[in-house]
């Protein structure tokens, strides 16, 4: 392993992107290349990528397999749009309904339009199928959400640097406290269409729900004849040692939401997921998206469900993230409050007197180590699931010098 040299984050320079909407606030980091677990940047340093695209690159950055695939989807067909076929797309579809045990998969980009979409599913369902009163279907959501930056969708977070400013809000969303069965039992009514939930919530900072919980949402759905919908965008497909975090209690719902790593780190490509009584209410002009299923995506996403299909990387992220957390839990009570996750996936609670979650971070920066912050002082590791156990210990290595300095 070449180690990246150390340097002080004072002298860390801020980004200079003029030309750039601020709707970020990055780390002072320029990425020139990328390789595995790394990132070089234009300067010629290292580093250790421990946030993985937000969950994005669980493959690792230009994973071989990936790259080939796109690069020889590239030399035949890109993009035709849904107005006619691709040889490429039934394949893709087969391949990921038959890796989430469903019928039927609504191939979008991103993950915001994959949640948009199921929630139209949803209300479609709920007047088609359930019988719903037109233009009356509501979806319960849960407190500490995060699915994405549409206006519908930030009309139901209650994060109000996500919200604020954004109104008038879509309405027909009520919220519940998340991990809380017995709110989500008094809040479901004739109106409900869905429960749209992530299974361990991550930009909220990694926060696991009790045993029961999914389990009891599962069974509250199925007896009141709602959709359980899990966003799996960020969980799914690898990150916490299972394809899907719903495994982690036996818990499988009517809808699944994918994106980020099914793009392979190269291109956005999301999906929605569900049987045919489910994904079958929609007809042609009621949904669609230029670029959705597009060959290239689909090419690159197939690839990514043929790679999950043997098990393999799922068993290294759960074998990883054993060593992960058993190593970050050493720091609890030394200048780390709590560590939560599961798989290659961490939400660690720094000490507030230590420093904020944006300065933590620079030091790790400073020393090799990309990660971001959440909440204040919540840090979240989600290192490609390439990364190899020594340089898990690297990387604590670094964040004990980062707490300490
Ligand atoms: C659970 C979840 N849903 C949806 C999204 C939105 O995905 P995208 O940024 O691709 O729109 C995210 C992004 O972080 C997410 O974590």
């Amino acid at each position: 392993m070449r180690l990246p040299a150390t340097s002080d984050e004072n002298t860390m320079h801020t980004l200079v992107e003029p030309h750039v909407a601020h709707n970020y606030s990055p780390l002072p980091v320029t990425a020139a290349t990328a390789e595995g677990a790394w990132i070089t940047d234009v300067d010629g340093r290292r580093y250790l990528d421990a946030l993985g695209g937000y969950s994005a690159v669980n493959f690792g950055h230009r994973n071989p397999e990936i790259v080939a695939a796109a690069k020889a989807q590239l030399d035949r067909v890109t993009l035709t749009s849904r107005a006619f076929g691709s040889d490429a797309l039934e394949p893709f579809c087969a391949a990921l309904a038959e890796l989430c045990g469903k019928e039927m998969v609504l191939p979008m980009n991103t993950g915001a339009e994959a949640v948009e979409s199921a929630l139209k599913v949803a209300r479609k369902w709920g007047y088609d199928v359930k019988g719903v009163a037109p233009g009356h279907a509501t979806v319960i959501v849960a407190g500490g959400n995060f699915h994405g930056r549409t206006i519908s969708i930030v009309s139901f977070s209650d994060d109000e640097d996500a919200r604020g400013g954004f109104g008038p809000f879509t309405p027909g969303f009520t919220r519940v406290p998340f991990g809380d069965a017995a709110a989500l039992a008094d809040a479901i009514d004739d109106t409900t269409v869905a429960v749209l939930i992530e299974p361990i919530q991550g930009e909220a900072g990694i926060i696991v729900p009790p045993d029961d919980y999914l389990p009891e949402v599962r069974r509250l759905c199925t007896e009141n004849n709602v959709l359980m919908i899990a966003d799996e965008i960020q969980s799914g497909l690898g990150r916490t040692g299972t394809t899907f975090a719903c495994e982690h209690w036996g818990v499988v719902p009517d809808v699944y939401t994918l994106g980020k790593a099914l793009g392979g780190g190269v291109l956005p490509v999301s999906a929605v997921v569900a049987d045919r009584d489910v994904l079958g209410v929609f007809h042609p002009g009621q949904h669609g998206s230029t670029f959705g299923g597009n060959p290239l995506a689909a090419a690159v996403g197939h690839t990514v469900v043929r790679m999950l299909a043997e098990g393999t990387w799922q068993a290294r992220a759960a074998e990883l993230g054993e060593h992960l957390h058993a190593r970050l839990r050493e720091f609890v009570g030394h200048g780390v409050i709590a560590v939560r996750g599961k798989g290659l996936w961490a939400g660690i609670d720094i000490d507030p007197e230590l420093g904020t979650g944006k300065e933590l971070c620079l030091r790790l920066a400073a020393r090799g180590v990309l990660a971001k912050d959440t909440h204040g002082s919540t840090i979240r590791l989600a290192p490609p699931i390439v990364v190899t156990h020594d340089e898990i210990d690297w990387l604590v290595e670094r964040f004990a010098e980062a707490l300490s300095s």
